[in-house]
């Protein structure tokens, strides 16, 4: 590890006190300042012959009220000395945990935010991301074992190395601290999800928009289809309190494959019919499940921001021509991200001989890149035919 600039922790304040007088120091702590912190806890309290040497934190004014009250009950010194990390402290923010690791001219590589996907971190570095030489190797270490502190129950932290890509919307990933183990329980809003976060799609930051989604109103009975259902992150919130069949499709056989046992593992009232297919498949007259299917389902959710456009047909021929309700998920443009969607889509259905009966919702998910954002429509929409 390369030197630091600031020396950290280097020398702080501690309060001297006979051995003897510890216990009563502690007590007169409790008794007089409740819960306000006096002893700084990053740090261990030390013995040195038969004295005690508790840490302070840095605040004058508490400090001295402290001393003040201190003066009339046991004699004390106050003194400046190096102090020795307490590997046990659990720090409560990255930044805290951090604190004079990592040099001053650098801090722009502290991440701002980072994932927790069950017992794994994903953290991104942006503009370091590409950069590989010993020193920032050496700070991305620091920076990893800080979260694992602040997470206790953190395994393994991987870096992302590139961009979401290909058809499986997959990332290459790197480890940064633990094992290369890259399979885990996930859980969200009552549900567990077992997933390899190296070869499916998962976003932990889809939490509430999922919450939003199960939360709308959907009748008994129902038929959904969710066609880019990844590990059943929707279908199986849906599924798990709703008396609905779902028709979950996903190309990924990996997807496919935890989507299975992730339906075992959640107890649904339920049902989910699990599929490994490119839906585009559901356009072939000889599909048995295209037979199926077609003008059958009351709800689509189409949660392929980058083309699900390309899918709008196979979404029609689903549907029931009488109406239906779509939730349908795009990444588009700024400015005004939401009406460029709603164009996009509404130009899309014309040319199928489709319309909008009405826009229930349209809202920004979350921010993609500083070009686009995510957008979801949820709309109620039927043919023209
Ligand atoms: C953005 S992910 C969404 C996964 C899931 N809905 C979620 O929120 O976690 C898109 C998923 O669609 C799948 N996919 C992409 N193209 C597909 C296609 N033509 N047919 C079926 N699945 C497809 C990918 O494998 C991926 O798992």
């Amino acid at each position: 590890m390369r030197e630091m600039e600031n020396n950290y922790p280097g020398k702080i304040l501690f309060i001297k006190v006979k051995e003897d007088d510890g216990q009563s120091f502690i007590n007169f702590l409790k008794n007089k300042f409740k819960n306000a912190q006096i002893i700084n806890q990053k740090f261990k309290i030390l013995h040195e012959n038969d004295n005690l040497l508790f840490p302070i934190v840095k605040n004058e004014v508490l400090i001295d009220h402290v001393l003040e009250l201190l003066n009339q009950m046991i004699n004390f010194e106050i003194i400046s000395k190096e102090a020795i990390p307490n590997e046990n402290y659990k720090y409560r923010t990255l930044q805290e945990a951090l604190m004079g690791k990592i040099p001053k001219k650098y801090t722009e590589i502290i991440p701002k935010s980072y994932d927790i996907i069950g017992d794994i971190v994903i953290v991104e570095f942006g503009k370091f991301n590409q950069i590989d030489n010993e020193e920032f190797n050496d700070y991305k270490q620091t920076i990893a074992k800080a979260i694992s502190s602040v997470n206790k129950n953190v395994k393994t932290i991987y870096e992302k190395k590139g961009p979401i890509e290909g058809k499986y919307r997959l990332r290459e990933l790197a480890v940064l601290y633990g094992d290369d183990k890259s399979e885990t329980i996930h859980k969200e809003n009552e549900c567990i999800f077992k997933l390899d976060v190296k070869n499916v799609y998962f976003s932990p930051r889809l939490v509430f928009e999922r919450h939003r989604i199960v939360s709308t109103r959907i009748e008994e009975d129902e038929i959904i289809i969710d066609m880019f259902a990844g590990v059943g992150t929707f279908s199986i919130q849906i599924a798990k309190n709703n008396n609905v069949k779902v028709y979950a499709f996903d190309i990924n056989p990996n997807a496919y494959e935890y989507l299975k046992e992730n339906i075992e593992m959640n107890n649904l009232k339920g049902e989910i019919f699990p599929n490994n297919i490119d839906v585009k498949d559901l356009l072939e007259p000889k599909n048995q499940l295209s037979q199926l299917l077609y003008n059958k389902a009351n709800r689509i959710i189409m949660n392929l921001p980058e083309n699900s456009i390309e899918y709008l047909d196979v979404a029609c021929f689903l549907l029931k021509d009488s109406g239906g309700f779509l939730h349908f998920y795009q990444f588009s443009e700024k400015p005004n991200p939401r009406e460029k969607s709603l164009k996009i889509l509404e130009n899309g259905l014309k040319s199928l001989k489709w319309e909008i009966e009405s826009v229930i919702n349209s809202k920004i998910v979350k921010h993609y890149s500083p070009k686009s954002e995510l957008v979801v429509l949820d709309l109620k929409i039927k043919s023209k035919k």
